[in-house]
């Protein structure tokens, strides 16, 4: 009996003093508790031989932290300290991992700012996380990819030799209950954040930054992925704020803050002749600045597949080239796209509660296909005016059926079901 209460009073103590350092996260391997309910284990890549001053190479101090912590059976926590820098080249992070892994950045992860630095293997990925189930990025920390030198001999600027196709910053890959939170991504070599065949995932609280004349640096790029959330981001940058691919399947964004950039796409599907997919995207409360774009689905000709029930609602335009736009017809090539039966079939797309000022007077553009028109596109209290106000804002209409509900201003070109 006696020997029983001992045994539980030097248990309590026990929790009690790991409790009482949990906030001590320098100590490599120690079992926290107050952060999360759950115990975690906390692997600091500064254990790992990570430099952290900004010049010494710590890829291989990163991925070997990487290891031990998918290795750990108890929930790992792999750190980036506050305060630090590390330069970090290629790198894959794989999983599956034993336990849920959380990568705490506080600090800096940054790109080789020379591209002699880089690593001679052509790869289009600086940072990748491969099938990994159960990763949470978090720490208020940001991911630096140095991408002046990328931009330069962008294929975007100038196609010819010795152009170079940039990576991606931070690609997801067949990645499950994913979740990144409060992090500044910028200045990608290409586009900031990719998520390419993964599931269950929740962005929130990031800050997208790069300069508005910097090639392909698209925000966040979602394709082949369910159920999907991005809230409360702000991102500005030198293409899409986001970009919604082929085989994205329920998508929730809101509260996203864009521009400069190219605005908020679904799309471009269908290009070559292949088949796309897009099913259930709601973007709700947005306000777009100065971008090119605002509410945008493109398609090319000649491809196949779908995008329907989509929804844009509860955004606000500022001095958007073209708010509106569904485009069937979307040509970015160098030589003009030829004419072609098949398309991606647009359907059951609503625009609404969309109100604020037009750069350019289309600030409606419902360009469909001659033979697979869009149908089901509703405009609801739509309410876009000119710039400055001398004229005043049109829309202009293909093969489009659609309706309007409430006021919508420009007024519509054509009213059909
Ligand atoms: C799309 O949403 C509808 C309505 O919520 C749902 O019934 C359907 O299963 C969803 N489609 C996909 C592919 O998840």
């Amino acid at each position: 009996m006696g020997s029983n209460i001992v045994v539980f009073l030097s248990a309590t103590l026990l929790v009690f003093f790991l409790w009482s350092v949990g906030a001590d996260k320098d100590i490599n391997g120690i079992t926290l508790r107050g952060r999360s309910l759950e115990s975690k284990k906390v692997f600091n890549v500064r254990r790992y031989g990570a430099h952290g001053d900004g010049r010494h190479d710590d890829t291989r101090s990163i991925a070997k932290t990487w290891a031990a912590a998918c290795s750990s059976s108890q929930s790992a926590v792999v750190l980036i300290p506050r305060g630090k820098r590390h330069l970090i080249n290629h790198v894959t992070l794989s999983g599956p991992c034993k336990s849920s892994i959380m990568l705490m950045i506080e600090g800096t992860l940054m790109a080789p700012p020379k591209g002699s630095h880089w690593s001679k293997k052509t790869n289009r990925h600086w940072i990748m996380f491969n099938d990994v189930d159960g990763l949470t990025i978090a720490g208020g920390g940001t991911i630096d990819g140095n991408g002046k030198i990328w931009w330069q001999n962008s294929c975007k600027t100038n196609s010819r030799p010795p152009c170079k196709q940039a990576p991606t910053a931070l690609t997801f890959y067949s990645c499950k209950n994913l979740k990144l939170e409060n992090l500044k991504l910028v200045n990608s070599q290409q586009i900031h954040m990719s998520v390419e065949d993964c599931s269950h995932v929740k962005i929130a609280r990031l800050s997208i930054t790069a300069p508005g004349t910097s090639p392909n640096t698209d925000g966040i790029h979602i394709t082949r992925s369910k159920h999907v959330q991005v809230r409360d981001c702000t991102i500005k940058t030198g293409d899409d704020c986001m970009s919604i691919e082929d085989g994205t399947e329920n998508l929730h964004a809101s509260n996203i803050v864009c521009g400069p950039g190219h605005g908020i796409s679904i799309g471009s599907l269908g290009d070559r002749g292949s088949r796309a997919h897009v099913v259930n995207v709601t973007v709700d409360t947005a306000w777009l600045y100065g971008t090119a774009n605002g509410a945008r689905i493109k398609t090319w000709q000649g491809g196949r597949g779908y995008a329907k029930n989509i929804v844009f609602e509860n955004m606000v335009m500022g001095d958007v080239r073209n708010p509106i736009v569904i485009d069937q017809n979307y040509c970015d090539s160098a030589t003009p796209c030829r004419k072609q039966k098949s398309a991606v079939e647009v359907s059951n797309v609503l625009f609404k509660n969309i109100r604020g000022t037009s750069a350019s007077k289309e600030a409606i553009k419902l360009r469909c296909s001659t033979s697979v028109p869009c149908h089901g596109i509703t405009l609801e209290n739509v309410k876009l005016t000119l710039k400055g106000g001398d004229g005043v804002a049109k829309s202009t209409c293909e093969n489009a059926k659609w309706r309007k509900s409430g006021t919508v201003t420009p007024q519509p070109c054509t009213i059909g079901n």
